[in-house]
């Protein structure tokens, strides 16, 4: 049985959001996980990482976040909020981020989250070795992440030649540049879309599907993004010559 962490961005108890929430905890419980749920409006989550995040400074003069980050991380002088969310985040072999799509990402609860969250010693710089470690490598490797997502937009707006860009392209920043780049094993994004327009008919099918992910949460195949280490990155910067030869784009980093 593994240990699943829950981080959810939405205010309203009564929400979507909460809602899918609730069926992910319980699907995981039944399934005899242990689930720990992070509701960071409920917490009251500052999510603004500034000066106050760095009680000990490495340097008064300038606050640089990354020496600081490291400096708070290796010396325990973070704040206890920050290392609450670390602990859960190191006990945890999958993370489920659930949160509306705004303005095509995370509310900045959860922004906040992952910024003030993902230490450098821990998320990146692990071993204090820069990038070496990175892309799926790294301090958060061997644990699983999916994003479940709202979506105010009918699907088709997100389709490849939809007016959006696809989804899992838009959400590229998080689930490849954020979660991968920290070494965790992404899965495909569960999302709802046009979910203003939903009925209940349409909400228990979405709460069905989701209880299906999260029965498959251990076993489903991850998005297959290309290892920086893994040789197709000759310099670990950009992809070699004959691999995706002539292509461009995000899309490049996939296997
Ligand atoms: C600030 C804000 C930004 C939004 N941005 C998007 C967007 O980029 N694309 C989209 O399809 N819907 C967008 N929406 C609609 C939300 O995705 C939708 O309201 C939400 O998923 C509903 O979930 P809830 O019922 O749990 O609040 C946005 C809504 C807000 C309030």
């Amino acid at each position: 049985m593994k240990n699943v962490l829950l981080v959810l961005a939405h205010p309203d108890s009564q929400s979507l959001n909460a809602q899918l929430l609730s069926v992910a905890q319980e699907e995981l419980q039944a399934q005899g996980h242990t689930v720990v749920v992070s509701d960071l409006y409920a917490k009251n989550w500052k999510a603004v990482y500034d000066e106050r995040d760095f009680p000990n400074r490495l340097d008064e003069t300038r606050l640089s976040f990354v020496a600081e980050s490291g400096h708070a991380y290796r010396n325990h002088t973070q704040p206890s909020d920050i290392v609450e969310e670390q602990a859960k985040l190191m006990a945890a072999d999958a993370v489920v981020f659930q949160f509306p799509l705004w303005w095509f990402g995370m509310p900045a609860i959860m922004k906040g989250w992952i910024e003030r969250v993902f230490a450098y010693g821990l998320a990146y710089g692990y071993r204090d070795e820069g990038n070496r470690f990175r892309y799926g490598e790294g301090g958060l490797q061997g644990k699983r992440a999916v994003l479940s997502v709202t979506v105010g937009g009918p699907e088709s707006d997100y389709t490849p030649r939809g007016i959006n860009g696809q989804l899992e392209e838009l959400l590229f920043p998080i689930t490849h540049g954020t979660l991968f780049f920290s070494g965790m094993e992404v899965l495909p994004t569960f999302a709802a879309y046009d979910v203003h327009r939903l009925d209940v008919h349409d909400i228990e099918h979405t709460k069905a599907a989701l209880r299906a992910r999260m029965r498959s949460l251990f076993d489903d195949a991850a998005i297959a993004y290309r290892t920086q280490n893994g040789g197709e990155y000759p310099d670990r910067h950009i992809l070699a010559d004959e691999i995706a030869r002539g292509c461009t784009g995000l899309g490049v980093h996939l296997r």
